[in-house]
């Protein structure tokens, strides 16, 4: 299954790579303290609002931090972080937070998970592919924001447009749940 996706979403997945550079997670590290307030030095969340984001693919990381920083995304917080990285700036935090490990602890039934999302997110909210974000434990009103979002045109992304477009207000909070009642840790490194 995941190679199949990783042979279907290839292209994207060189678009991502084309864009981050290799970053030296150490230094990244010390980058981190701008961000721990609210998203803690490890990437586990501080505030309700800040989604989780240690353990997710450098890849994927770097990409937002861009898309904060051109524009392409906005937020009232995130904006102003990101216009003041540079890009290997934008790399080594992001190797920094991709260098911890997010372990999913799903009590649900496995059988239950939206097949519509767990190919890419995971049944249990650890994505499957370099592009796409881990969901497990993120607050429900930050997943439904988003997928609005995407669905409004005020985040891109072609893929996540497609799938949001299909979905009522009603799913979007079923969905939401679903990941957000995973528990979520998330490990340092050594
Ligand atoms: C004042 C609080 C605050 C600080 C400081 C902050 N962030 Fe954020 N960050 C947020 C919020 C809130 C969001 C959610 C934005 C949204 O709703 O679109 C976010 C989103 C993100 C995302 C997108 C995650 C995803 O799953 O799509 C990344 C990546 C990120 N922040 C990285 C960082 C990094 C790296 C730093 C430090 C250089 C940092 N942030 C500093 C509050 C903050
Ligand atoms: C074909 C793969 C794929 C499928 C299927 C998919 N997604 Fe996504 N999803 C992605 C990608 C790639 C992104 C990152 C988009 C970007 O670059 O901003 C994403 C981003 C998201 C985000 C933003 C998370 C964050 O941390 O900011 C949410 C929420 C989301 N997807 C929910 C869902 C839900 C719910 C479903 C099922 C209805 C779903 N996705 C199905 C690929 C997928």
């Amino acid at each position: 299954m995941k190679r199949i996706m990783a042979l279907a979403f290839g292209g994207l997945t060189l678009a991502g790579a084309a864009l981050a550079q290799e970053g030296d997670p150490e230094t990244g590290s010390k980058i981190a303290n701008m961000c721990r307030t609210c998203h803690g030095m490890n990437g586990y969340a501080q505030i309700p609002i800040a989604p989780h984001i240690g353990g997710e693919s450098e890849i994927y990381l770097a990409a937002q931090l861009l898309a904060f920083k051109s524009g392409a995304r906005a937020h009232e917080m995130m904006t102003v972080v990101a216009a003041g990285l540079s890009d290997t700036q934008i790399a080594d935090v992001a190797a920094w937070y991709a260098a911890q490990t997010a372990v999913a602890n799903l009590t649900a039934d496995p059988e239950l998970a939206p097949m519509a999302c767990a190919g890419c997110h995971g049944a249990d909210g650890i994505a499957a592919i370099p592009d796409a974000p881990n969901l497990a434990g993120e607050t429900n009103i930050y997943i439904e924001t988003q997928l609005k979002a995407f669905r409004d045109g005020k985040r891109e992304s072609e893929m996540m447009a497609g799938i949001a477009a299909e979905l009522t207000n009603e799913e979007m909070r079923e969905l939401a749940n679903w990941f957000a009642a995973i528990e979520l840790e998330i490990i340092p490194p050594e």
